[in-house]
């Protein structure tokens, strides 16, 4: 889970059954060659950190911990691994979280070597239960 991949429908079920959900590369495995610069490059993350002194990546945290998760962002940077705890003394404005909320949506891992027109999964839809 992460600002691009906020997977709505999942949370409300883990809420209904008290699953308590942990965000994995939060910062999109930033800088990976499996990773992707869809969060850490991304416009509105990058106009909202301007504007109230933050870095991309602590509003891209803060966001996951507003929403009430945990998450597991990893640096071997000191400095980075600092800058990736200042998150709890500040918060997202109401406006912040709206334009946040438009931020489009994109599942990193398709999966599609799991879909065959012989297989169980015929489409990416099948697979994912229709949340792609
Ligand atoms: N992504 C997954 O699907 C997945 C699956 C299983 C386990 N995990 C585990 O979850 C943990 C986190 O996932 P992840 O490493 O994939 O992704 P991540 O935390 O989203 O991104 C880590 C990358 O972001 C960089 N970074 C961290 N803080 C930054 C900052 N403040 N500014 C700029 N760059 C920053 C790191 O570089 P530097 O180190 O140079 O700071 C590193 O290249 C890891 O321990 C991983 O083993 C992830």
């Amino acid at each position: 889970m992460s600002v691009t991949w906020s997977q709505p429908k999942l949370r409300e079920l883990c809420k209904k059954h008290g699953i308590y959900i942990t965000a994995w590369g939060p910062l999109g495995t930033y800088g990976e060659i499996w990773g992707s610069n869809l969060i850490m490059e991304n416009p509105t993350l990058e106009y909202i950190a301007s504007i109230r002194g933050k870095t991309v990546a602590q509003v891209a945290l803060r966001w996951l911990y507003e929403q009430k998760v945990t998450m597991i962002a990893k640096s071997f940077n000191k400095e980075r691994m600092k800058e990736n705890l200042q998150i709890f003394d500040w918060k997202l404005t109401k406006e912040e979280a709206k334009l946040i909320a438009k931020i489009p949506q994109q599942r990193r891992y398709q999966g599609n070597e799991f879909v065959s027109p012989s297989g169980p999964y015929k489409t990416v839809d099948e697979l994912w239960d229709g949340e792609i």
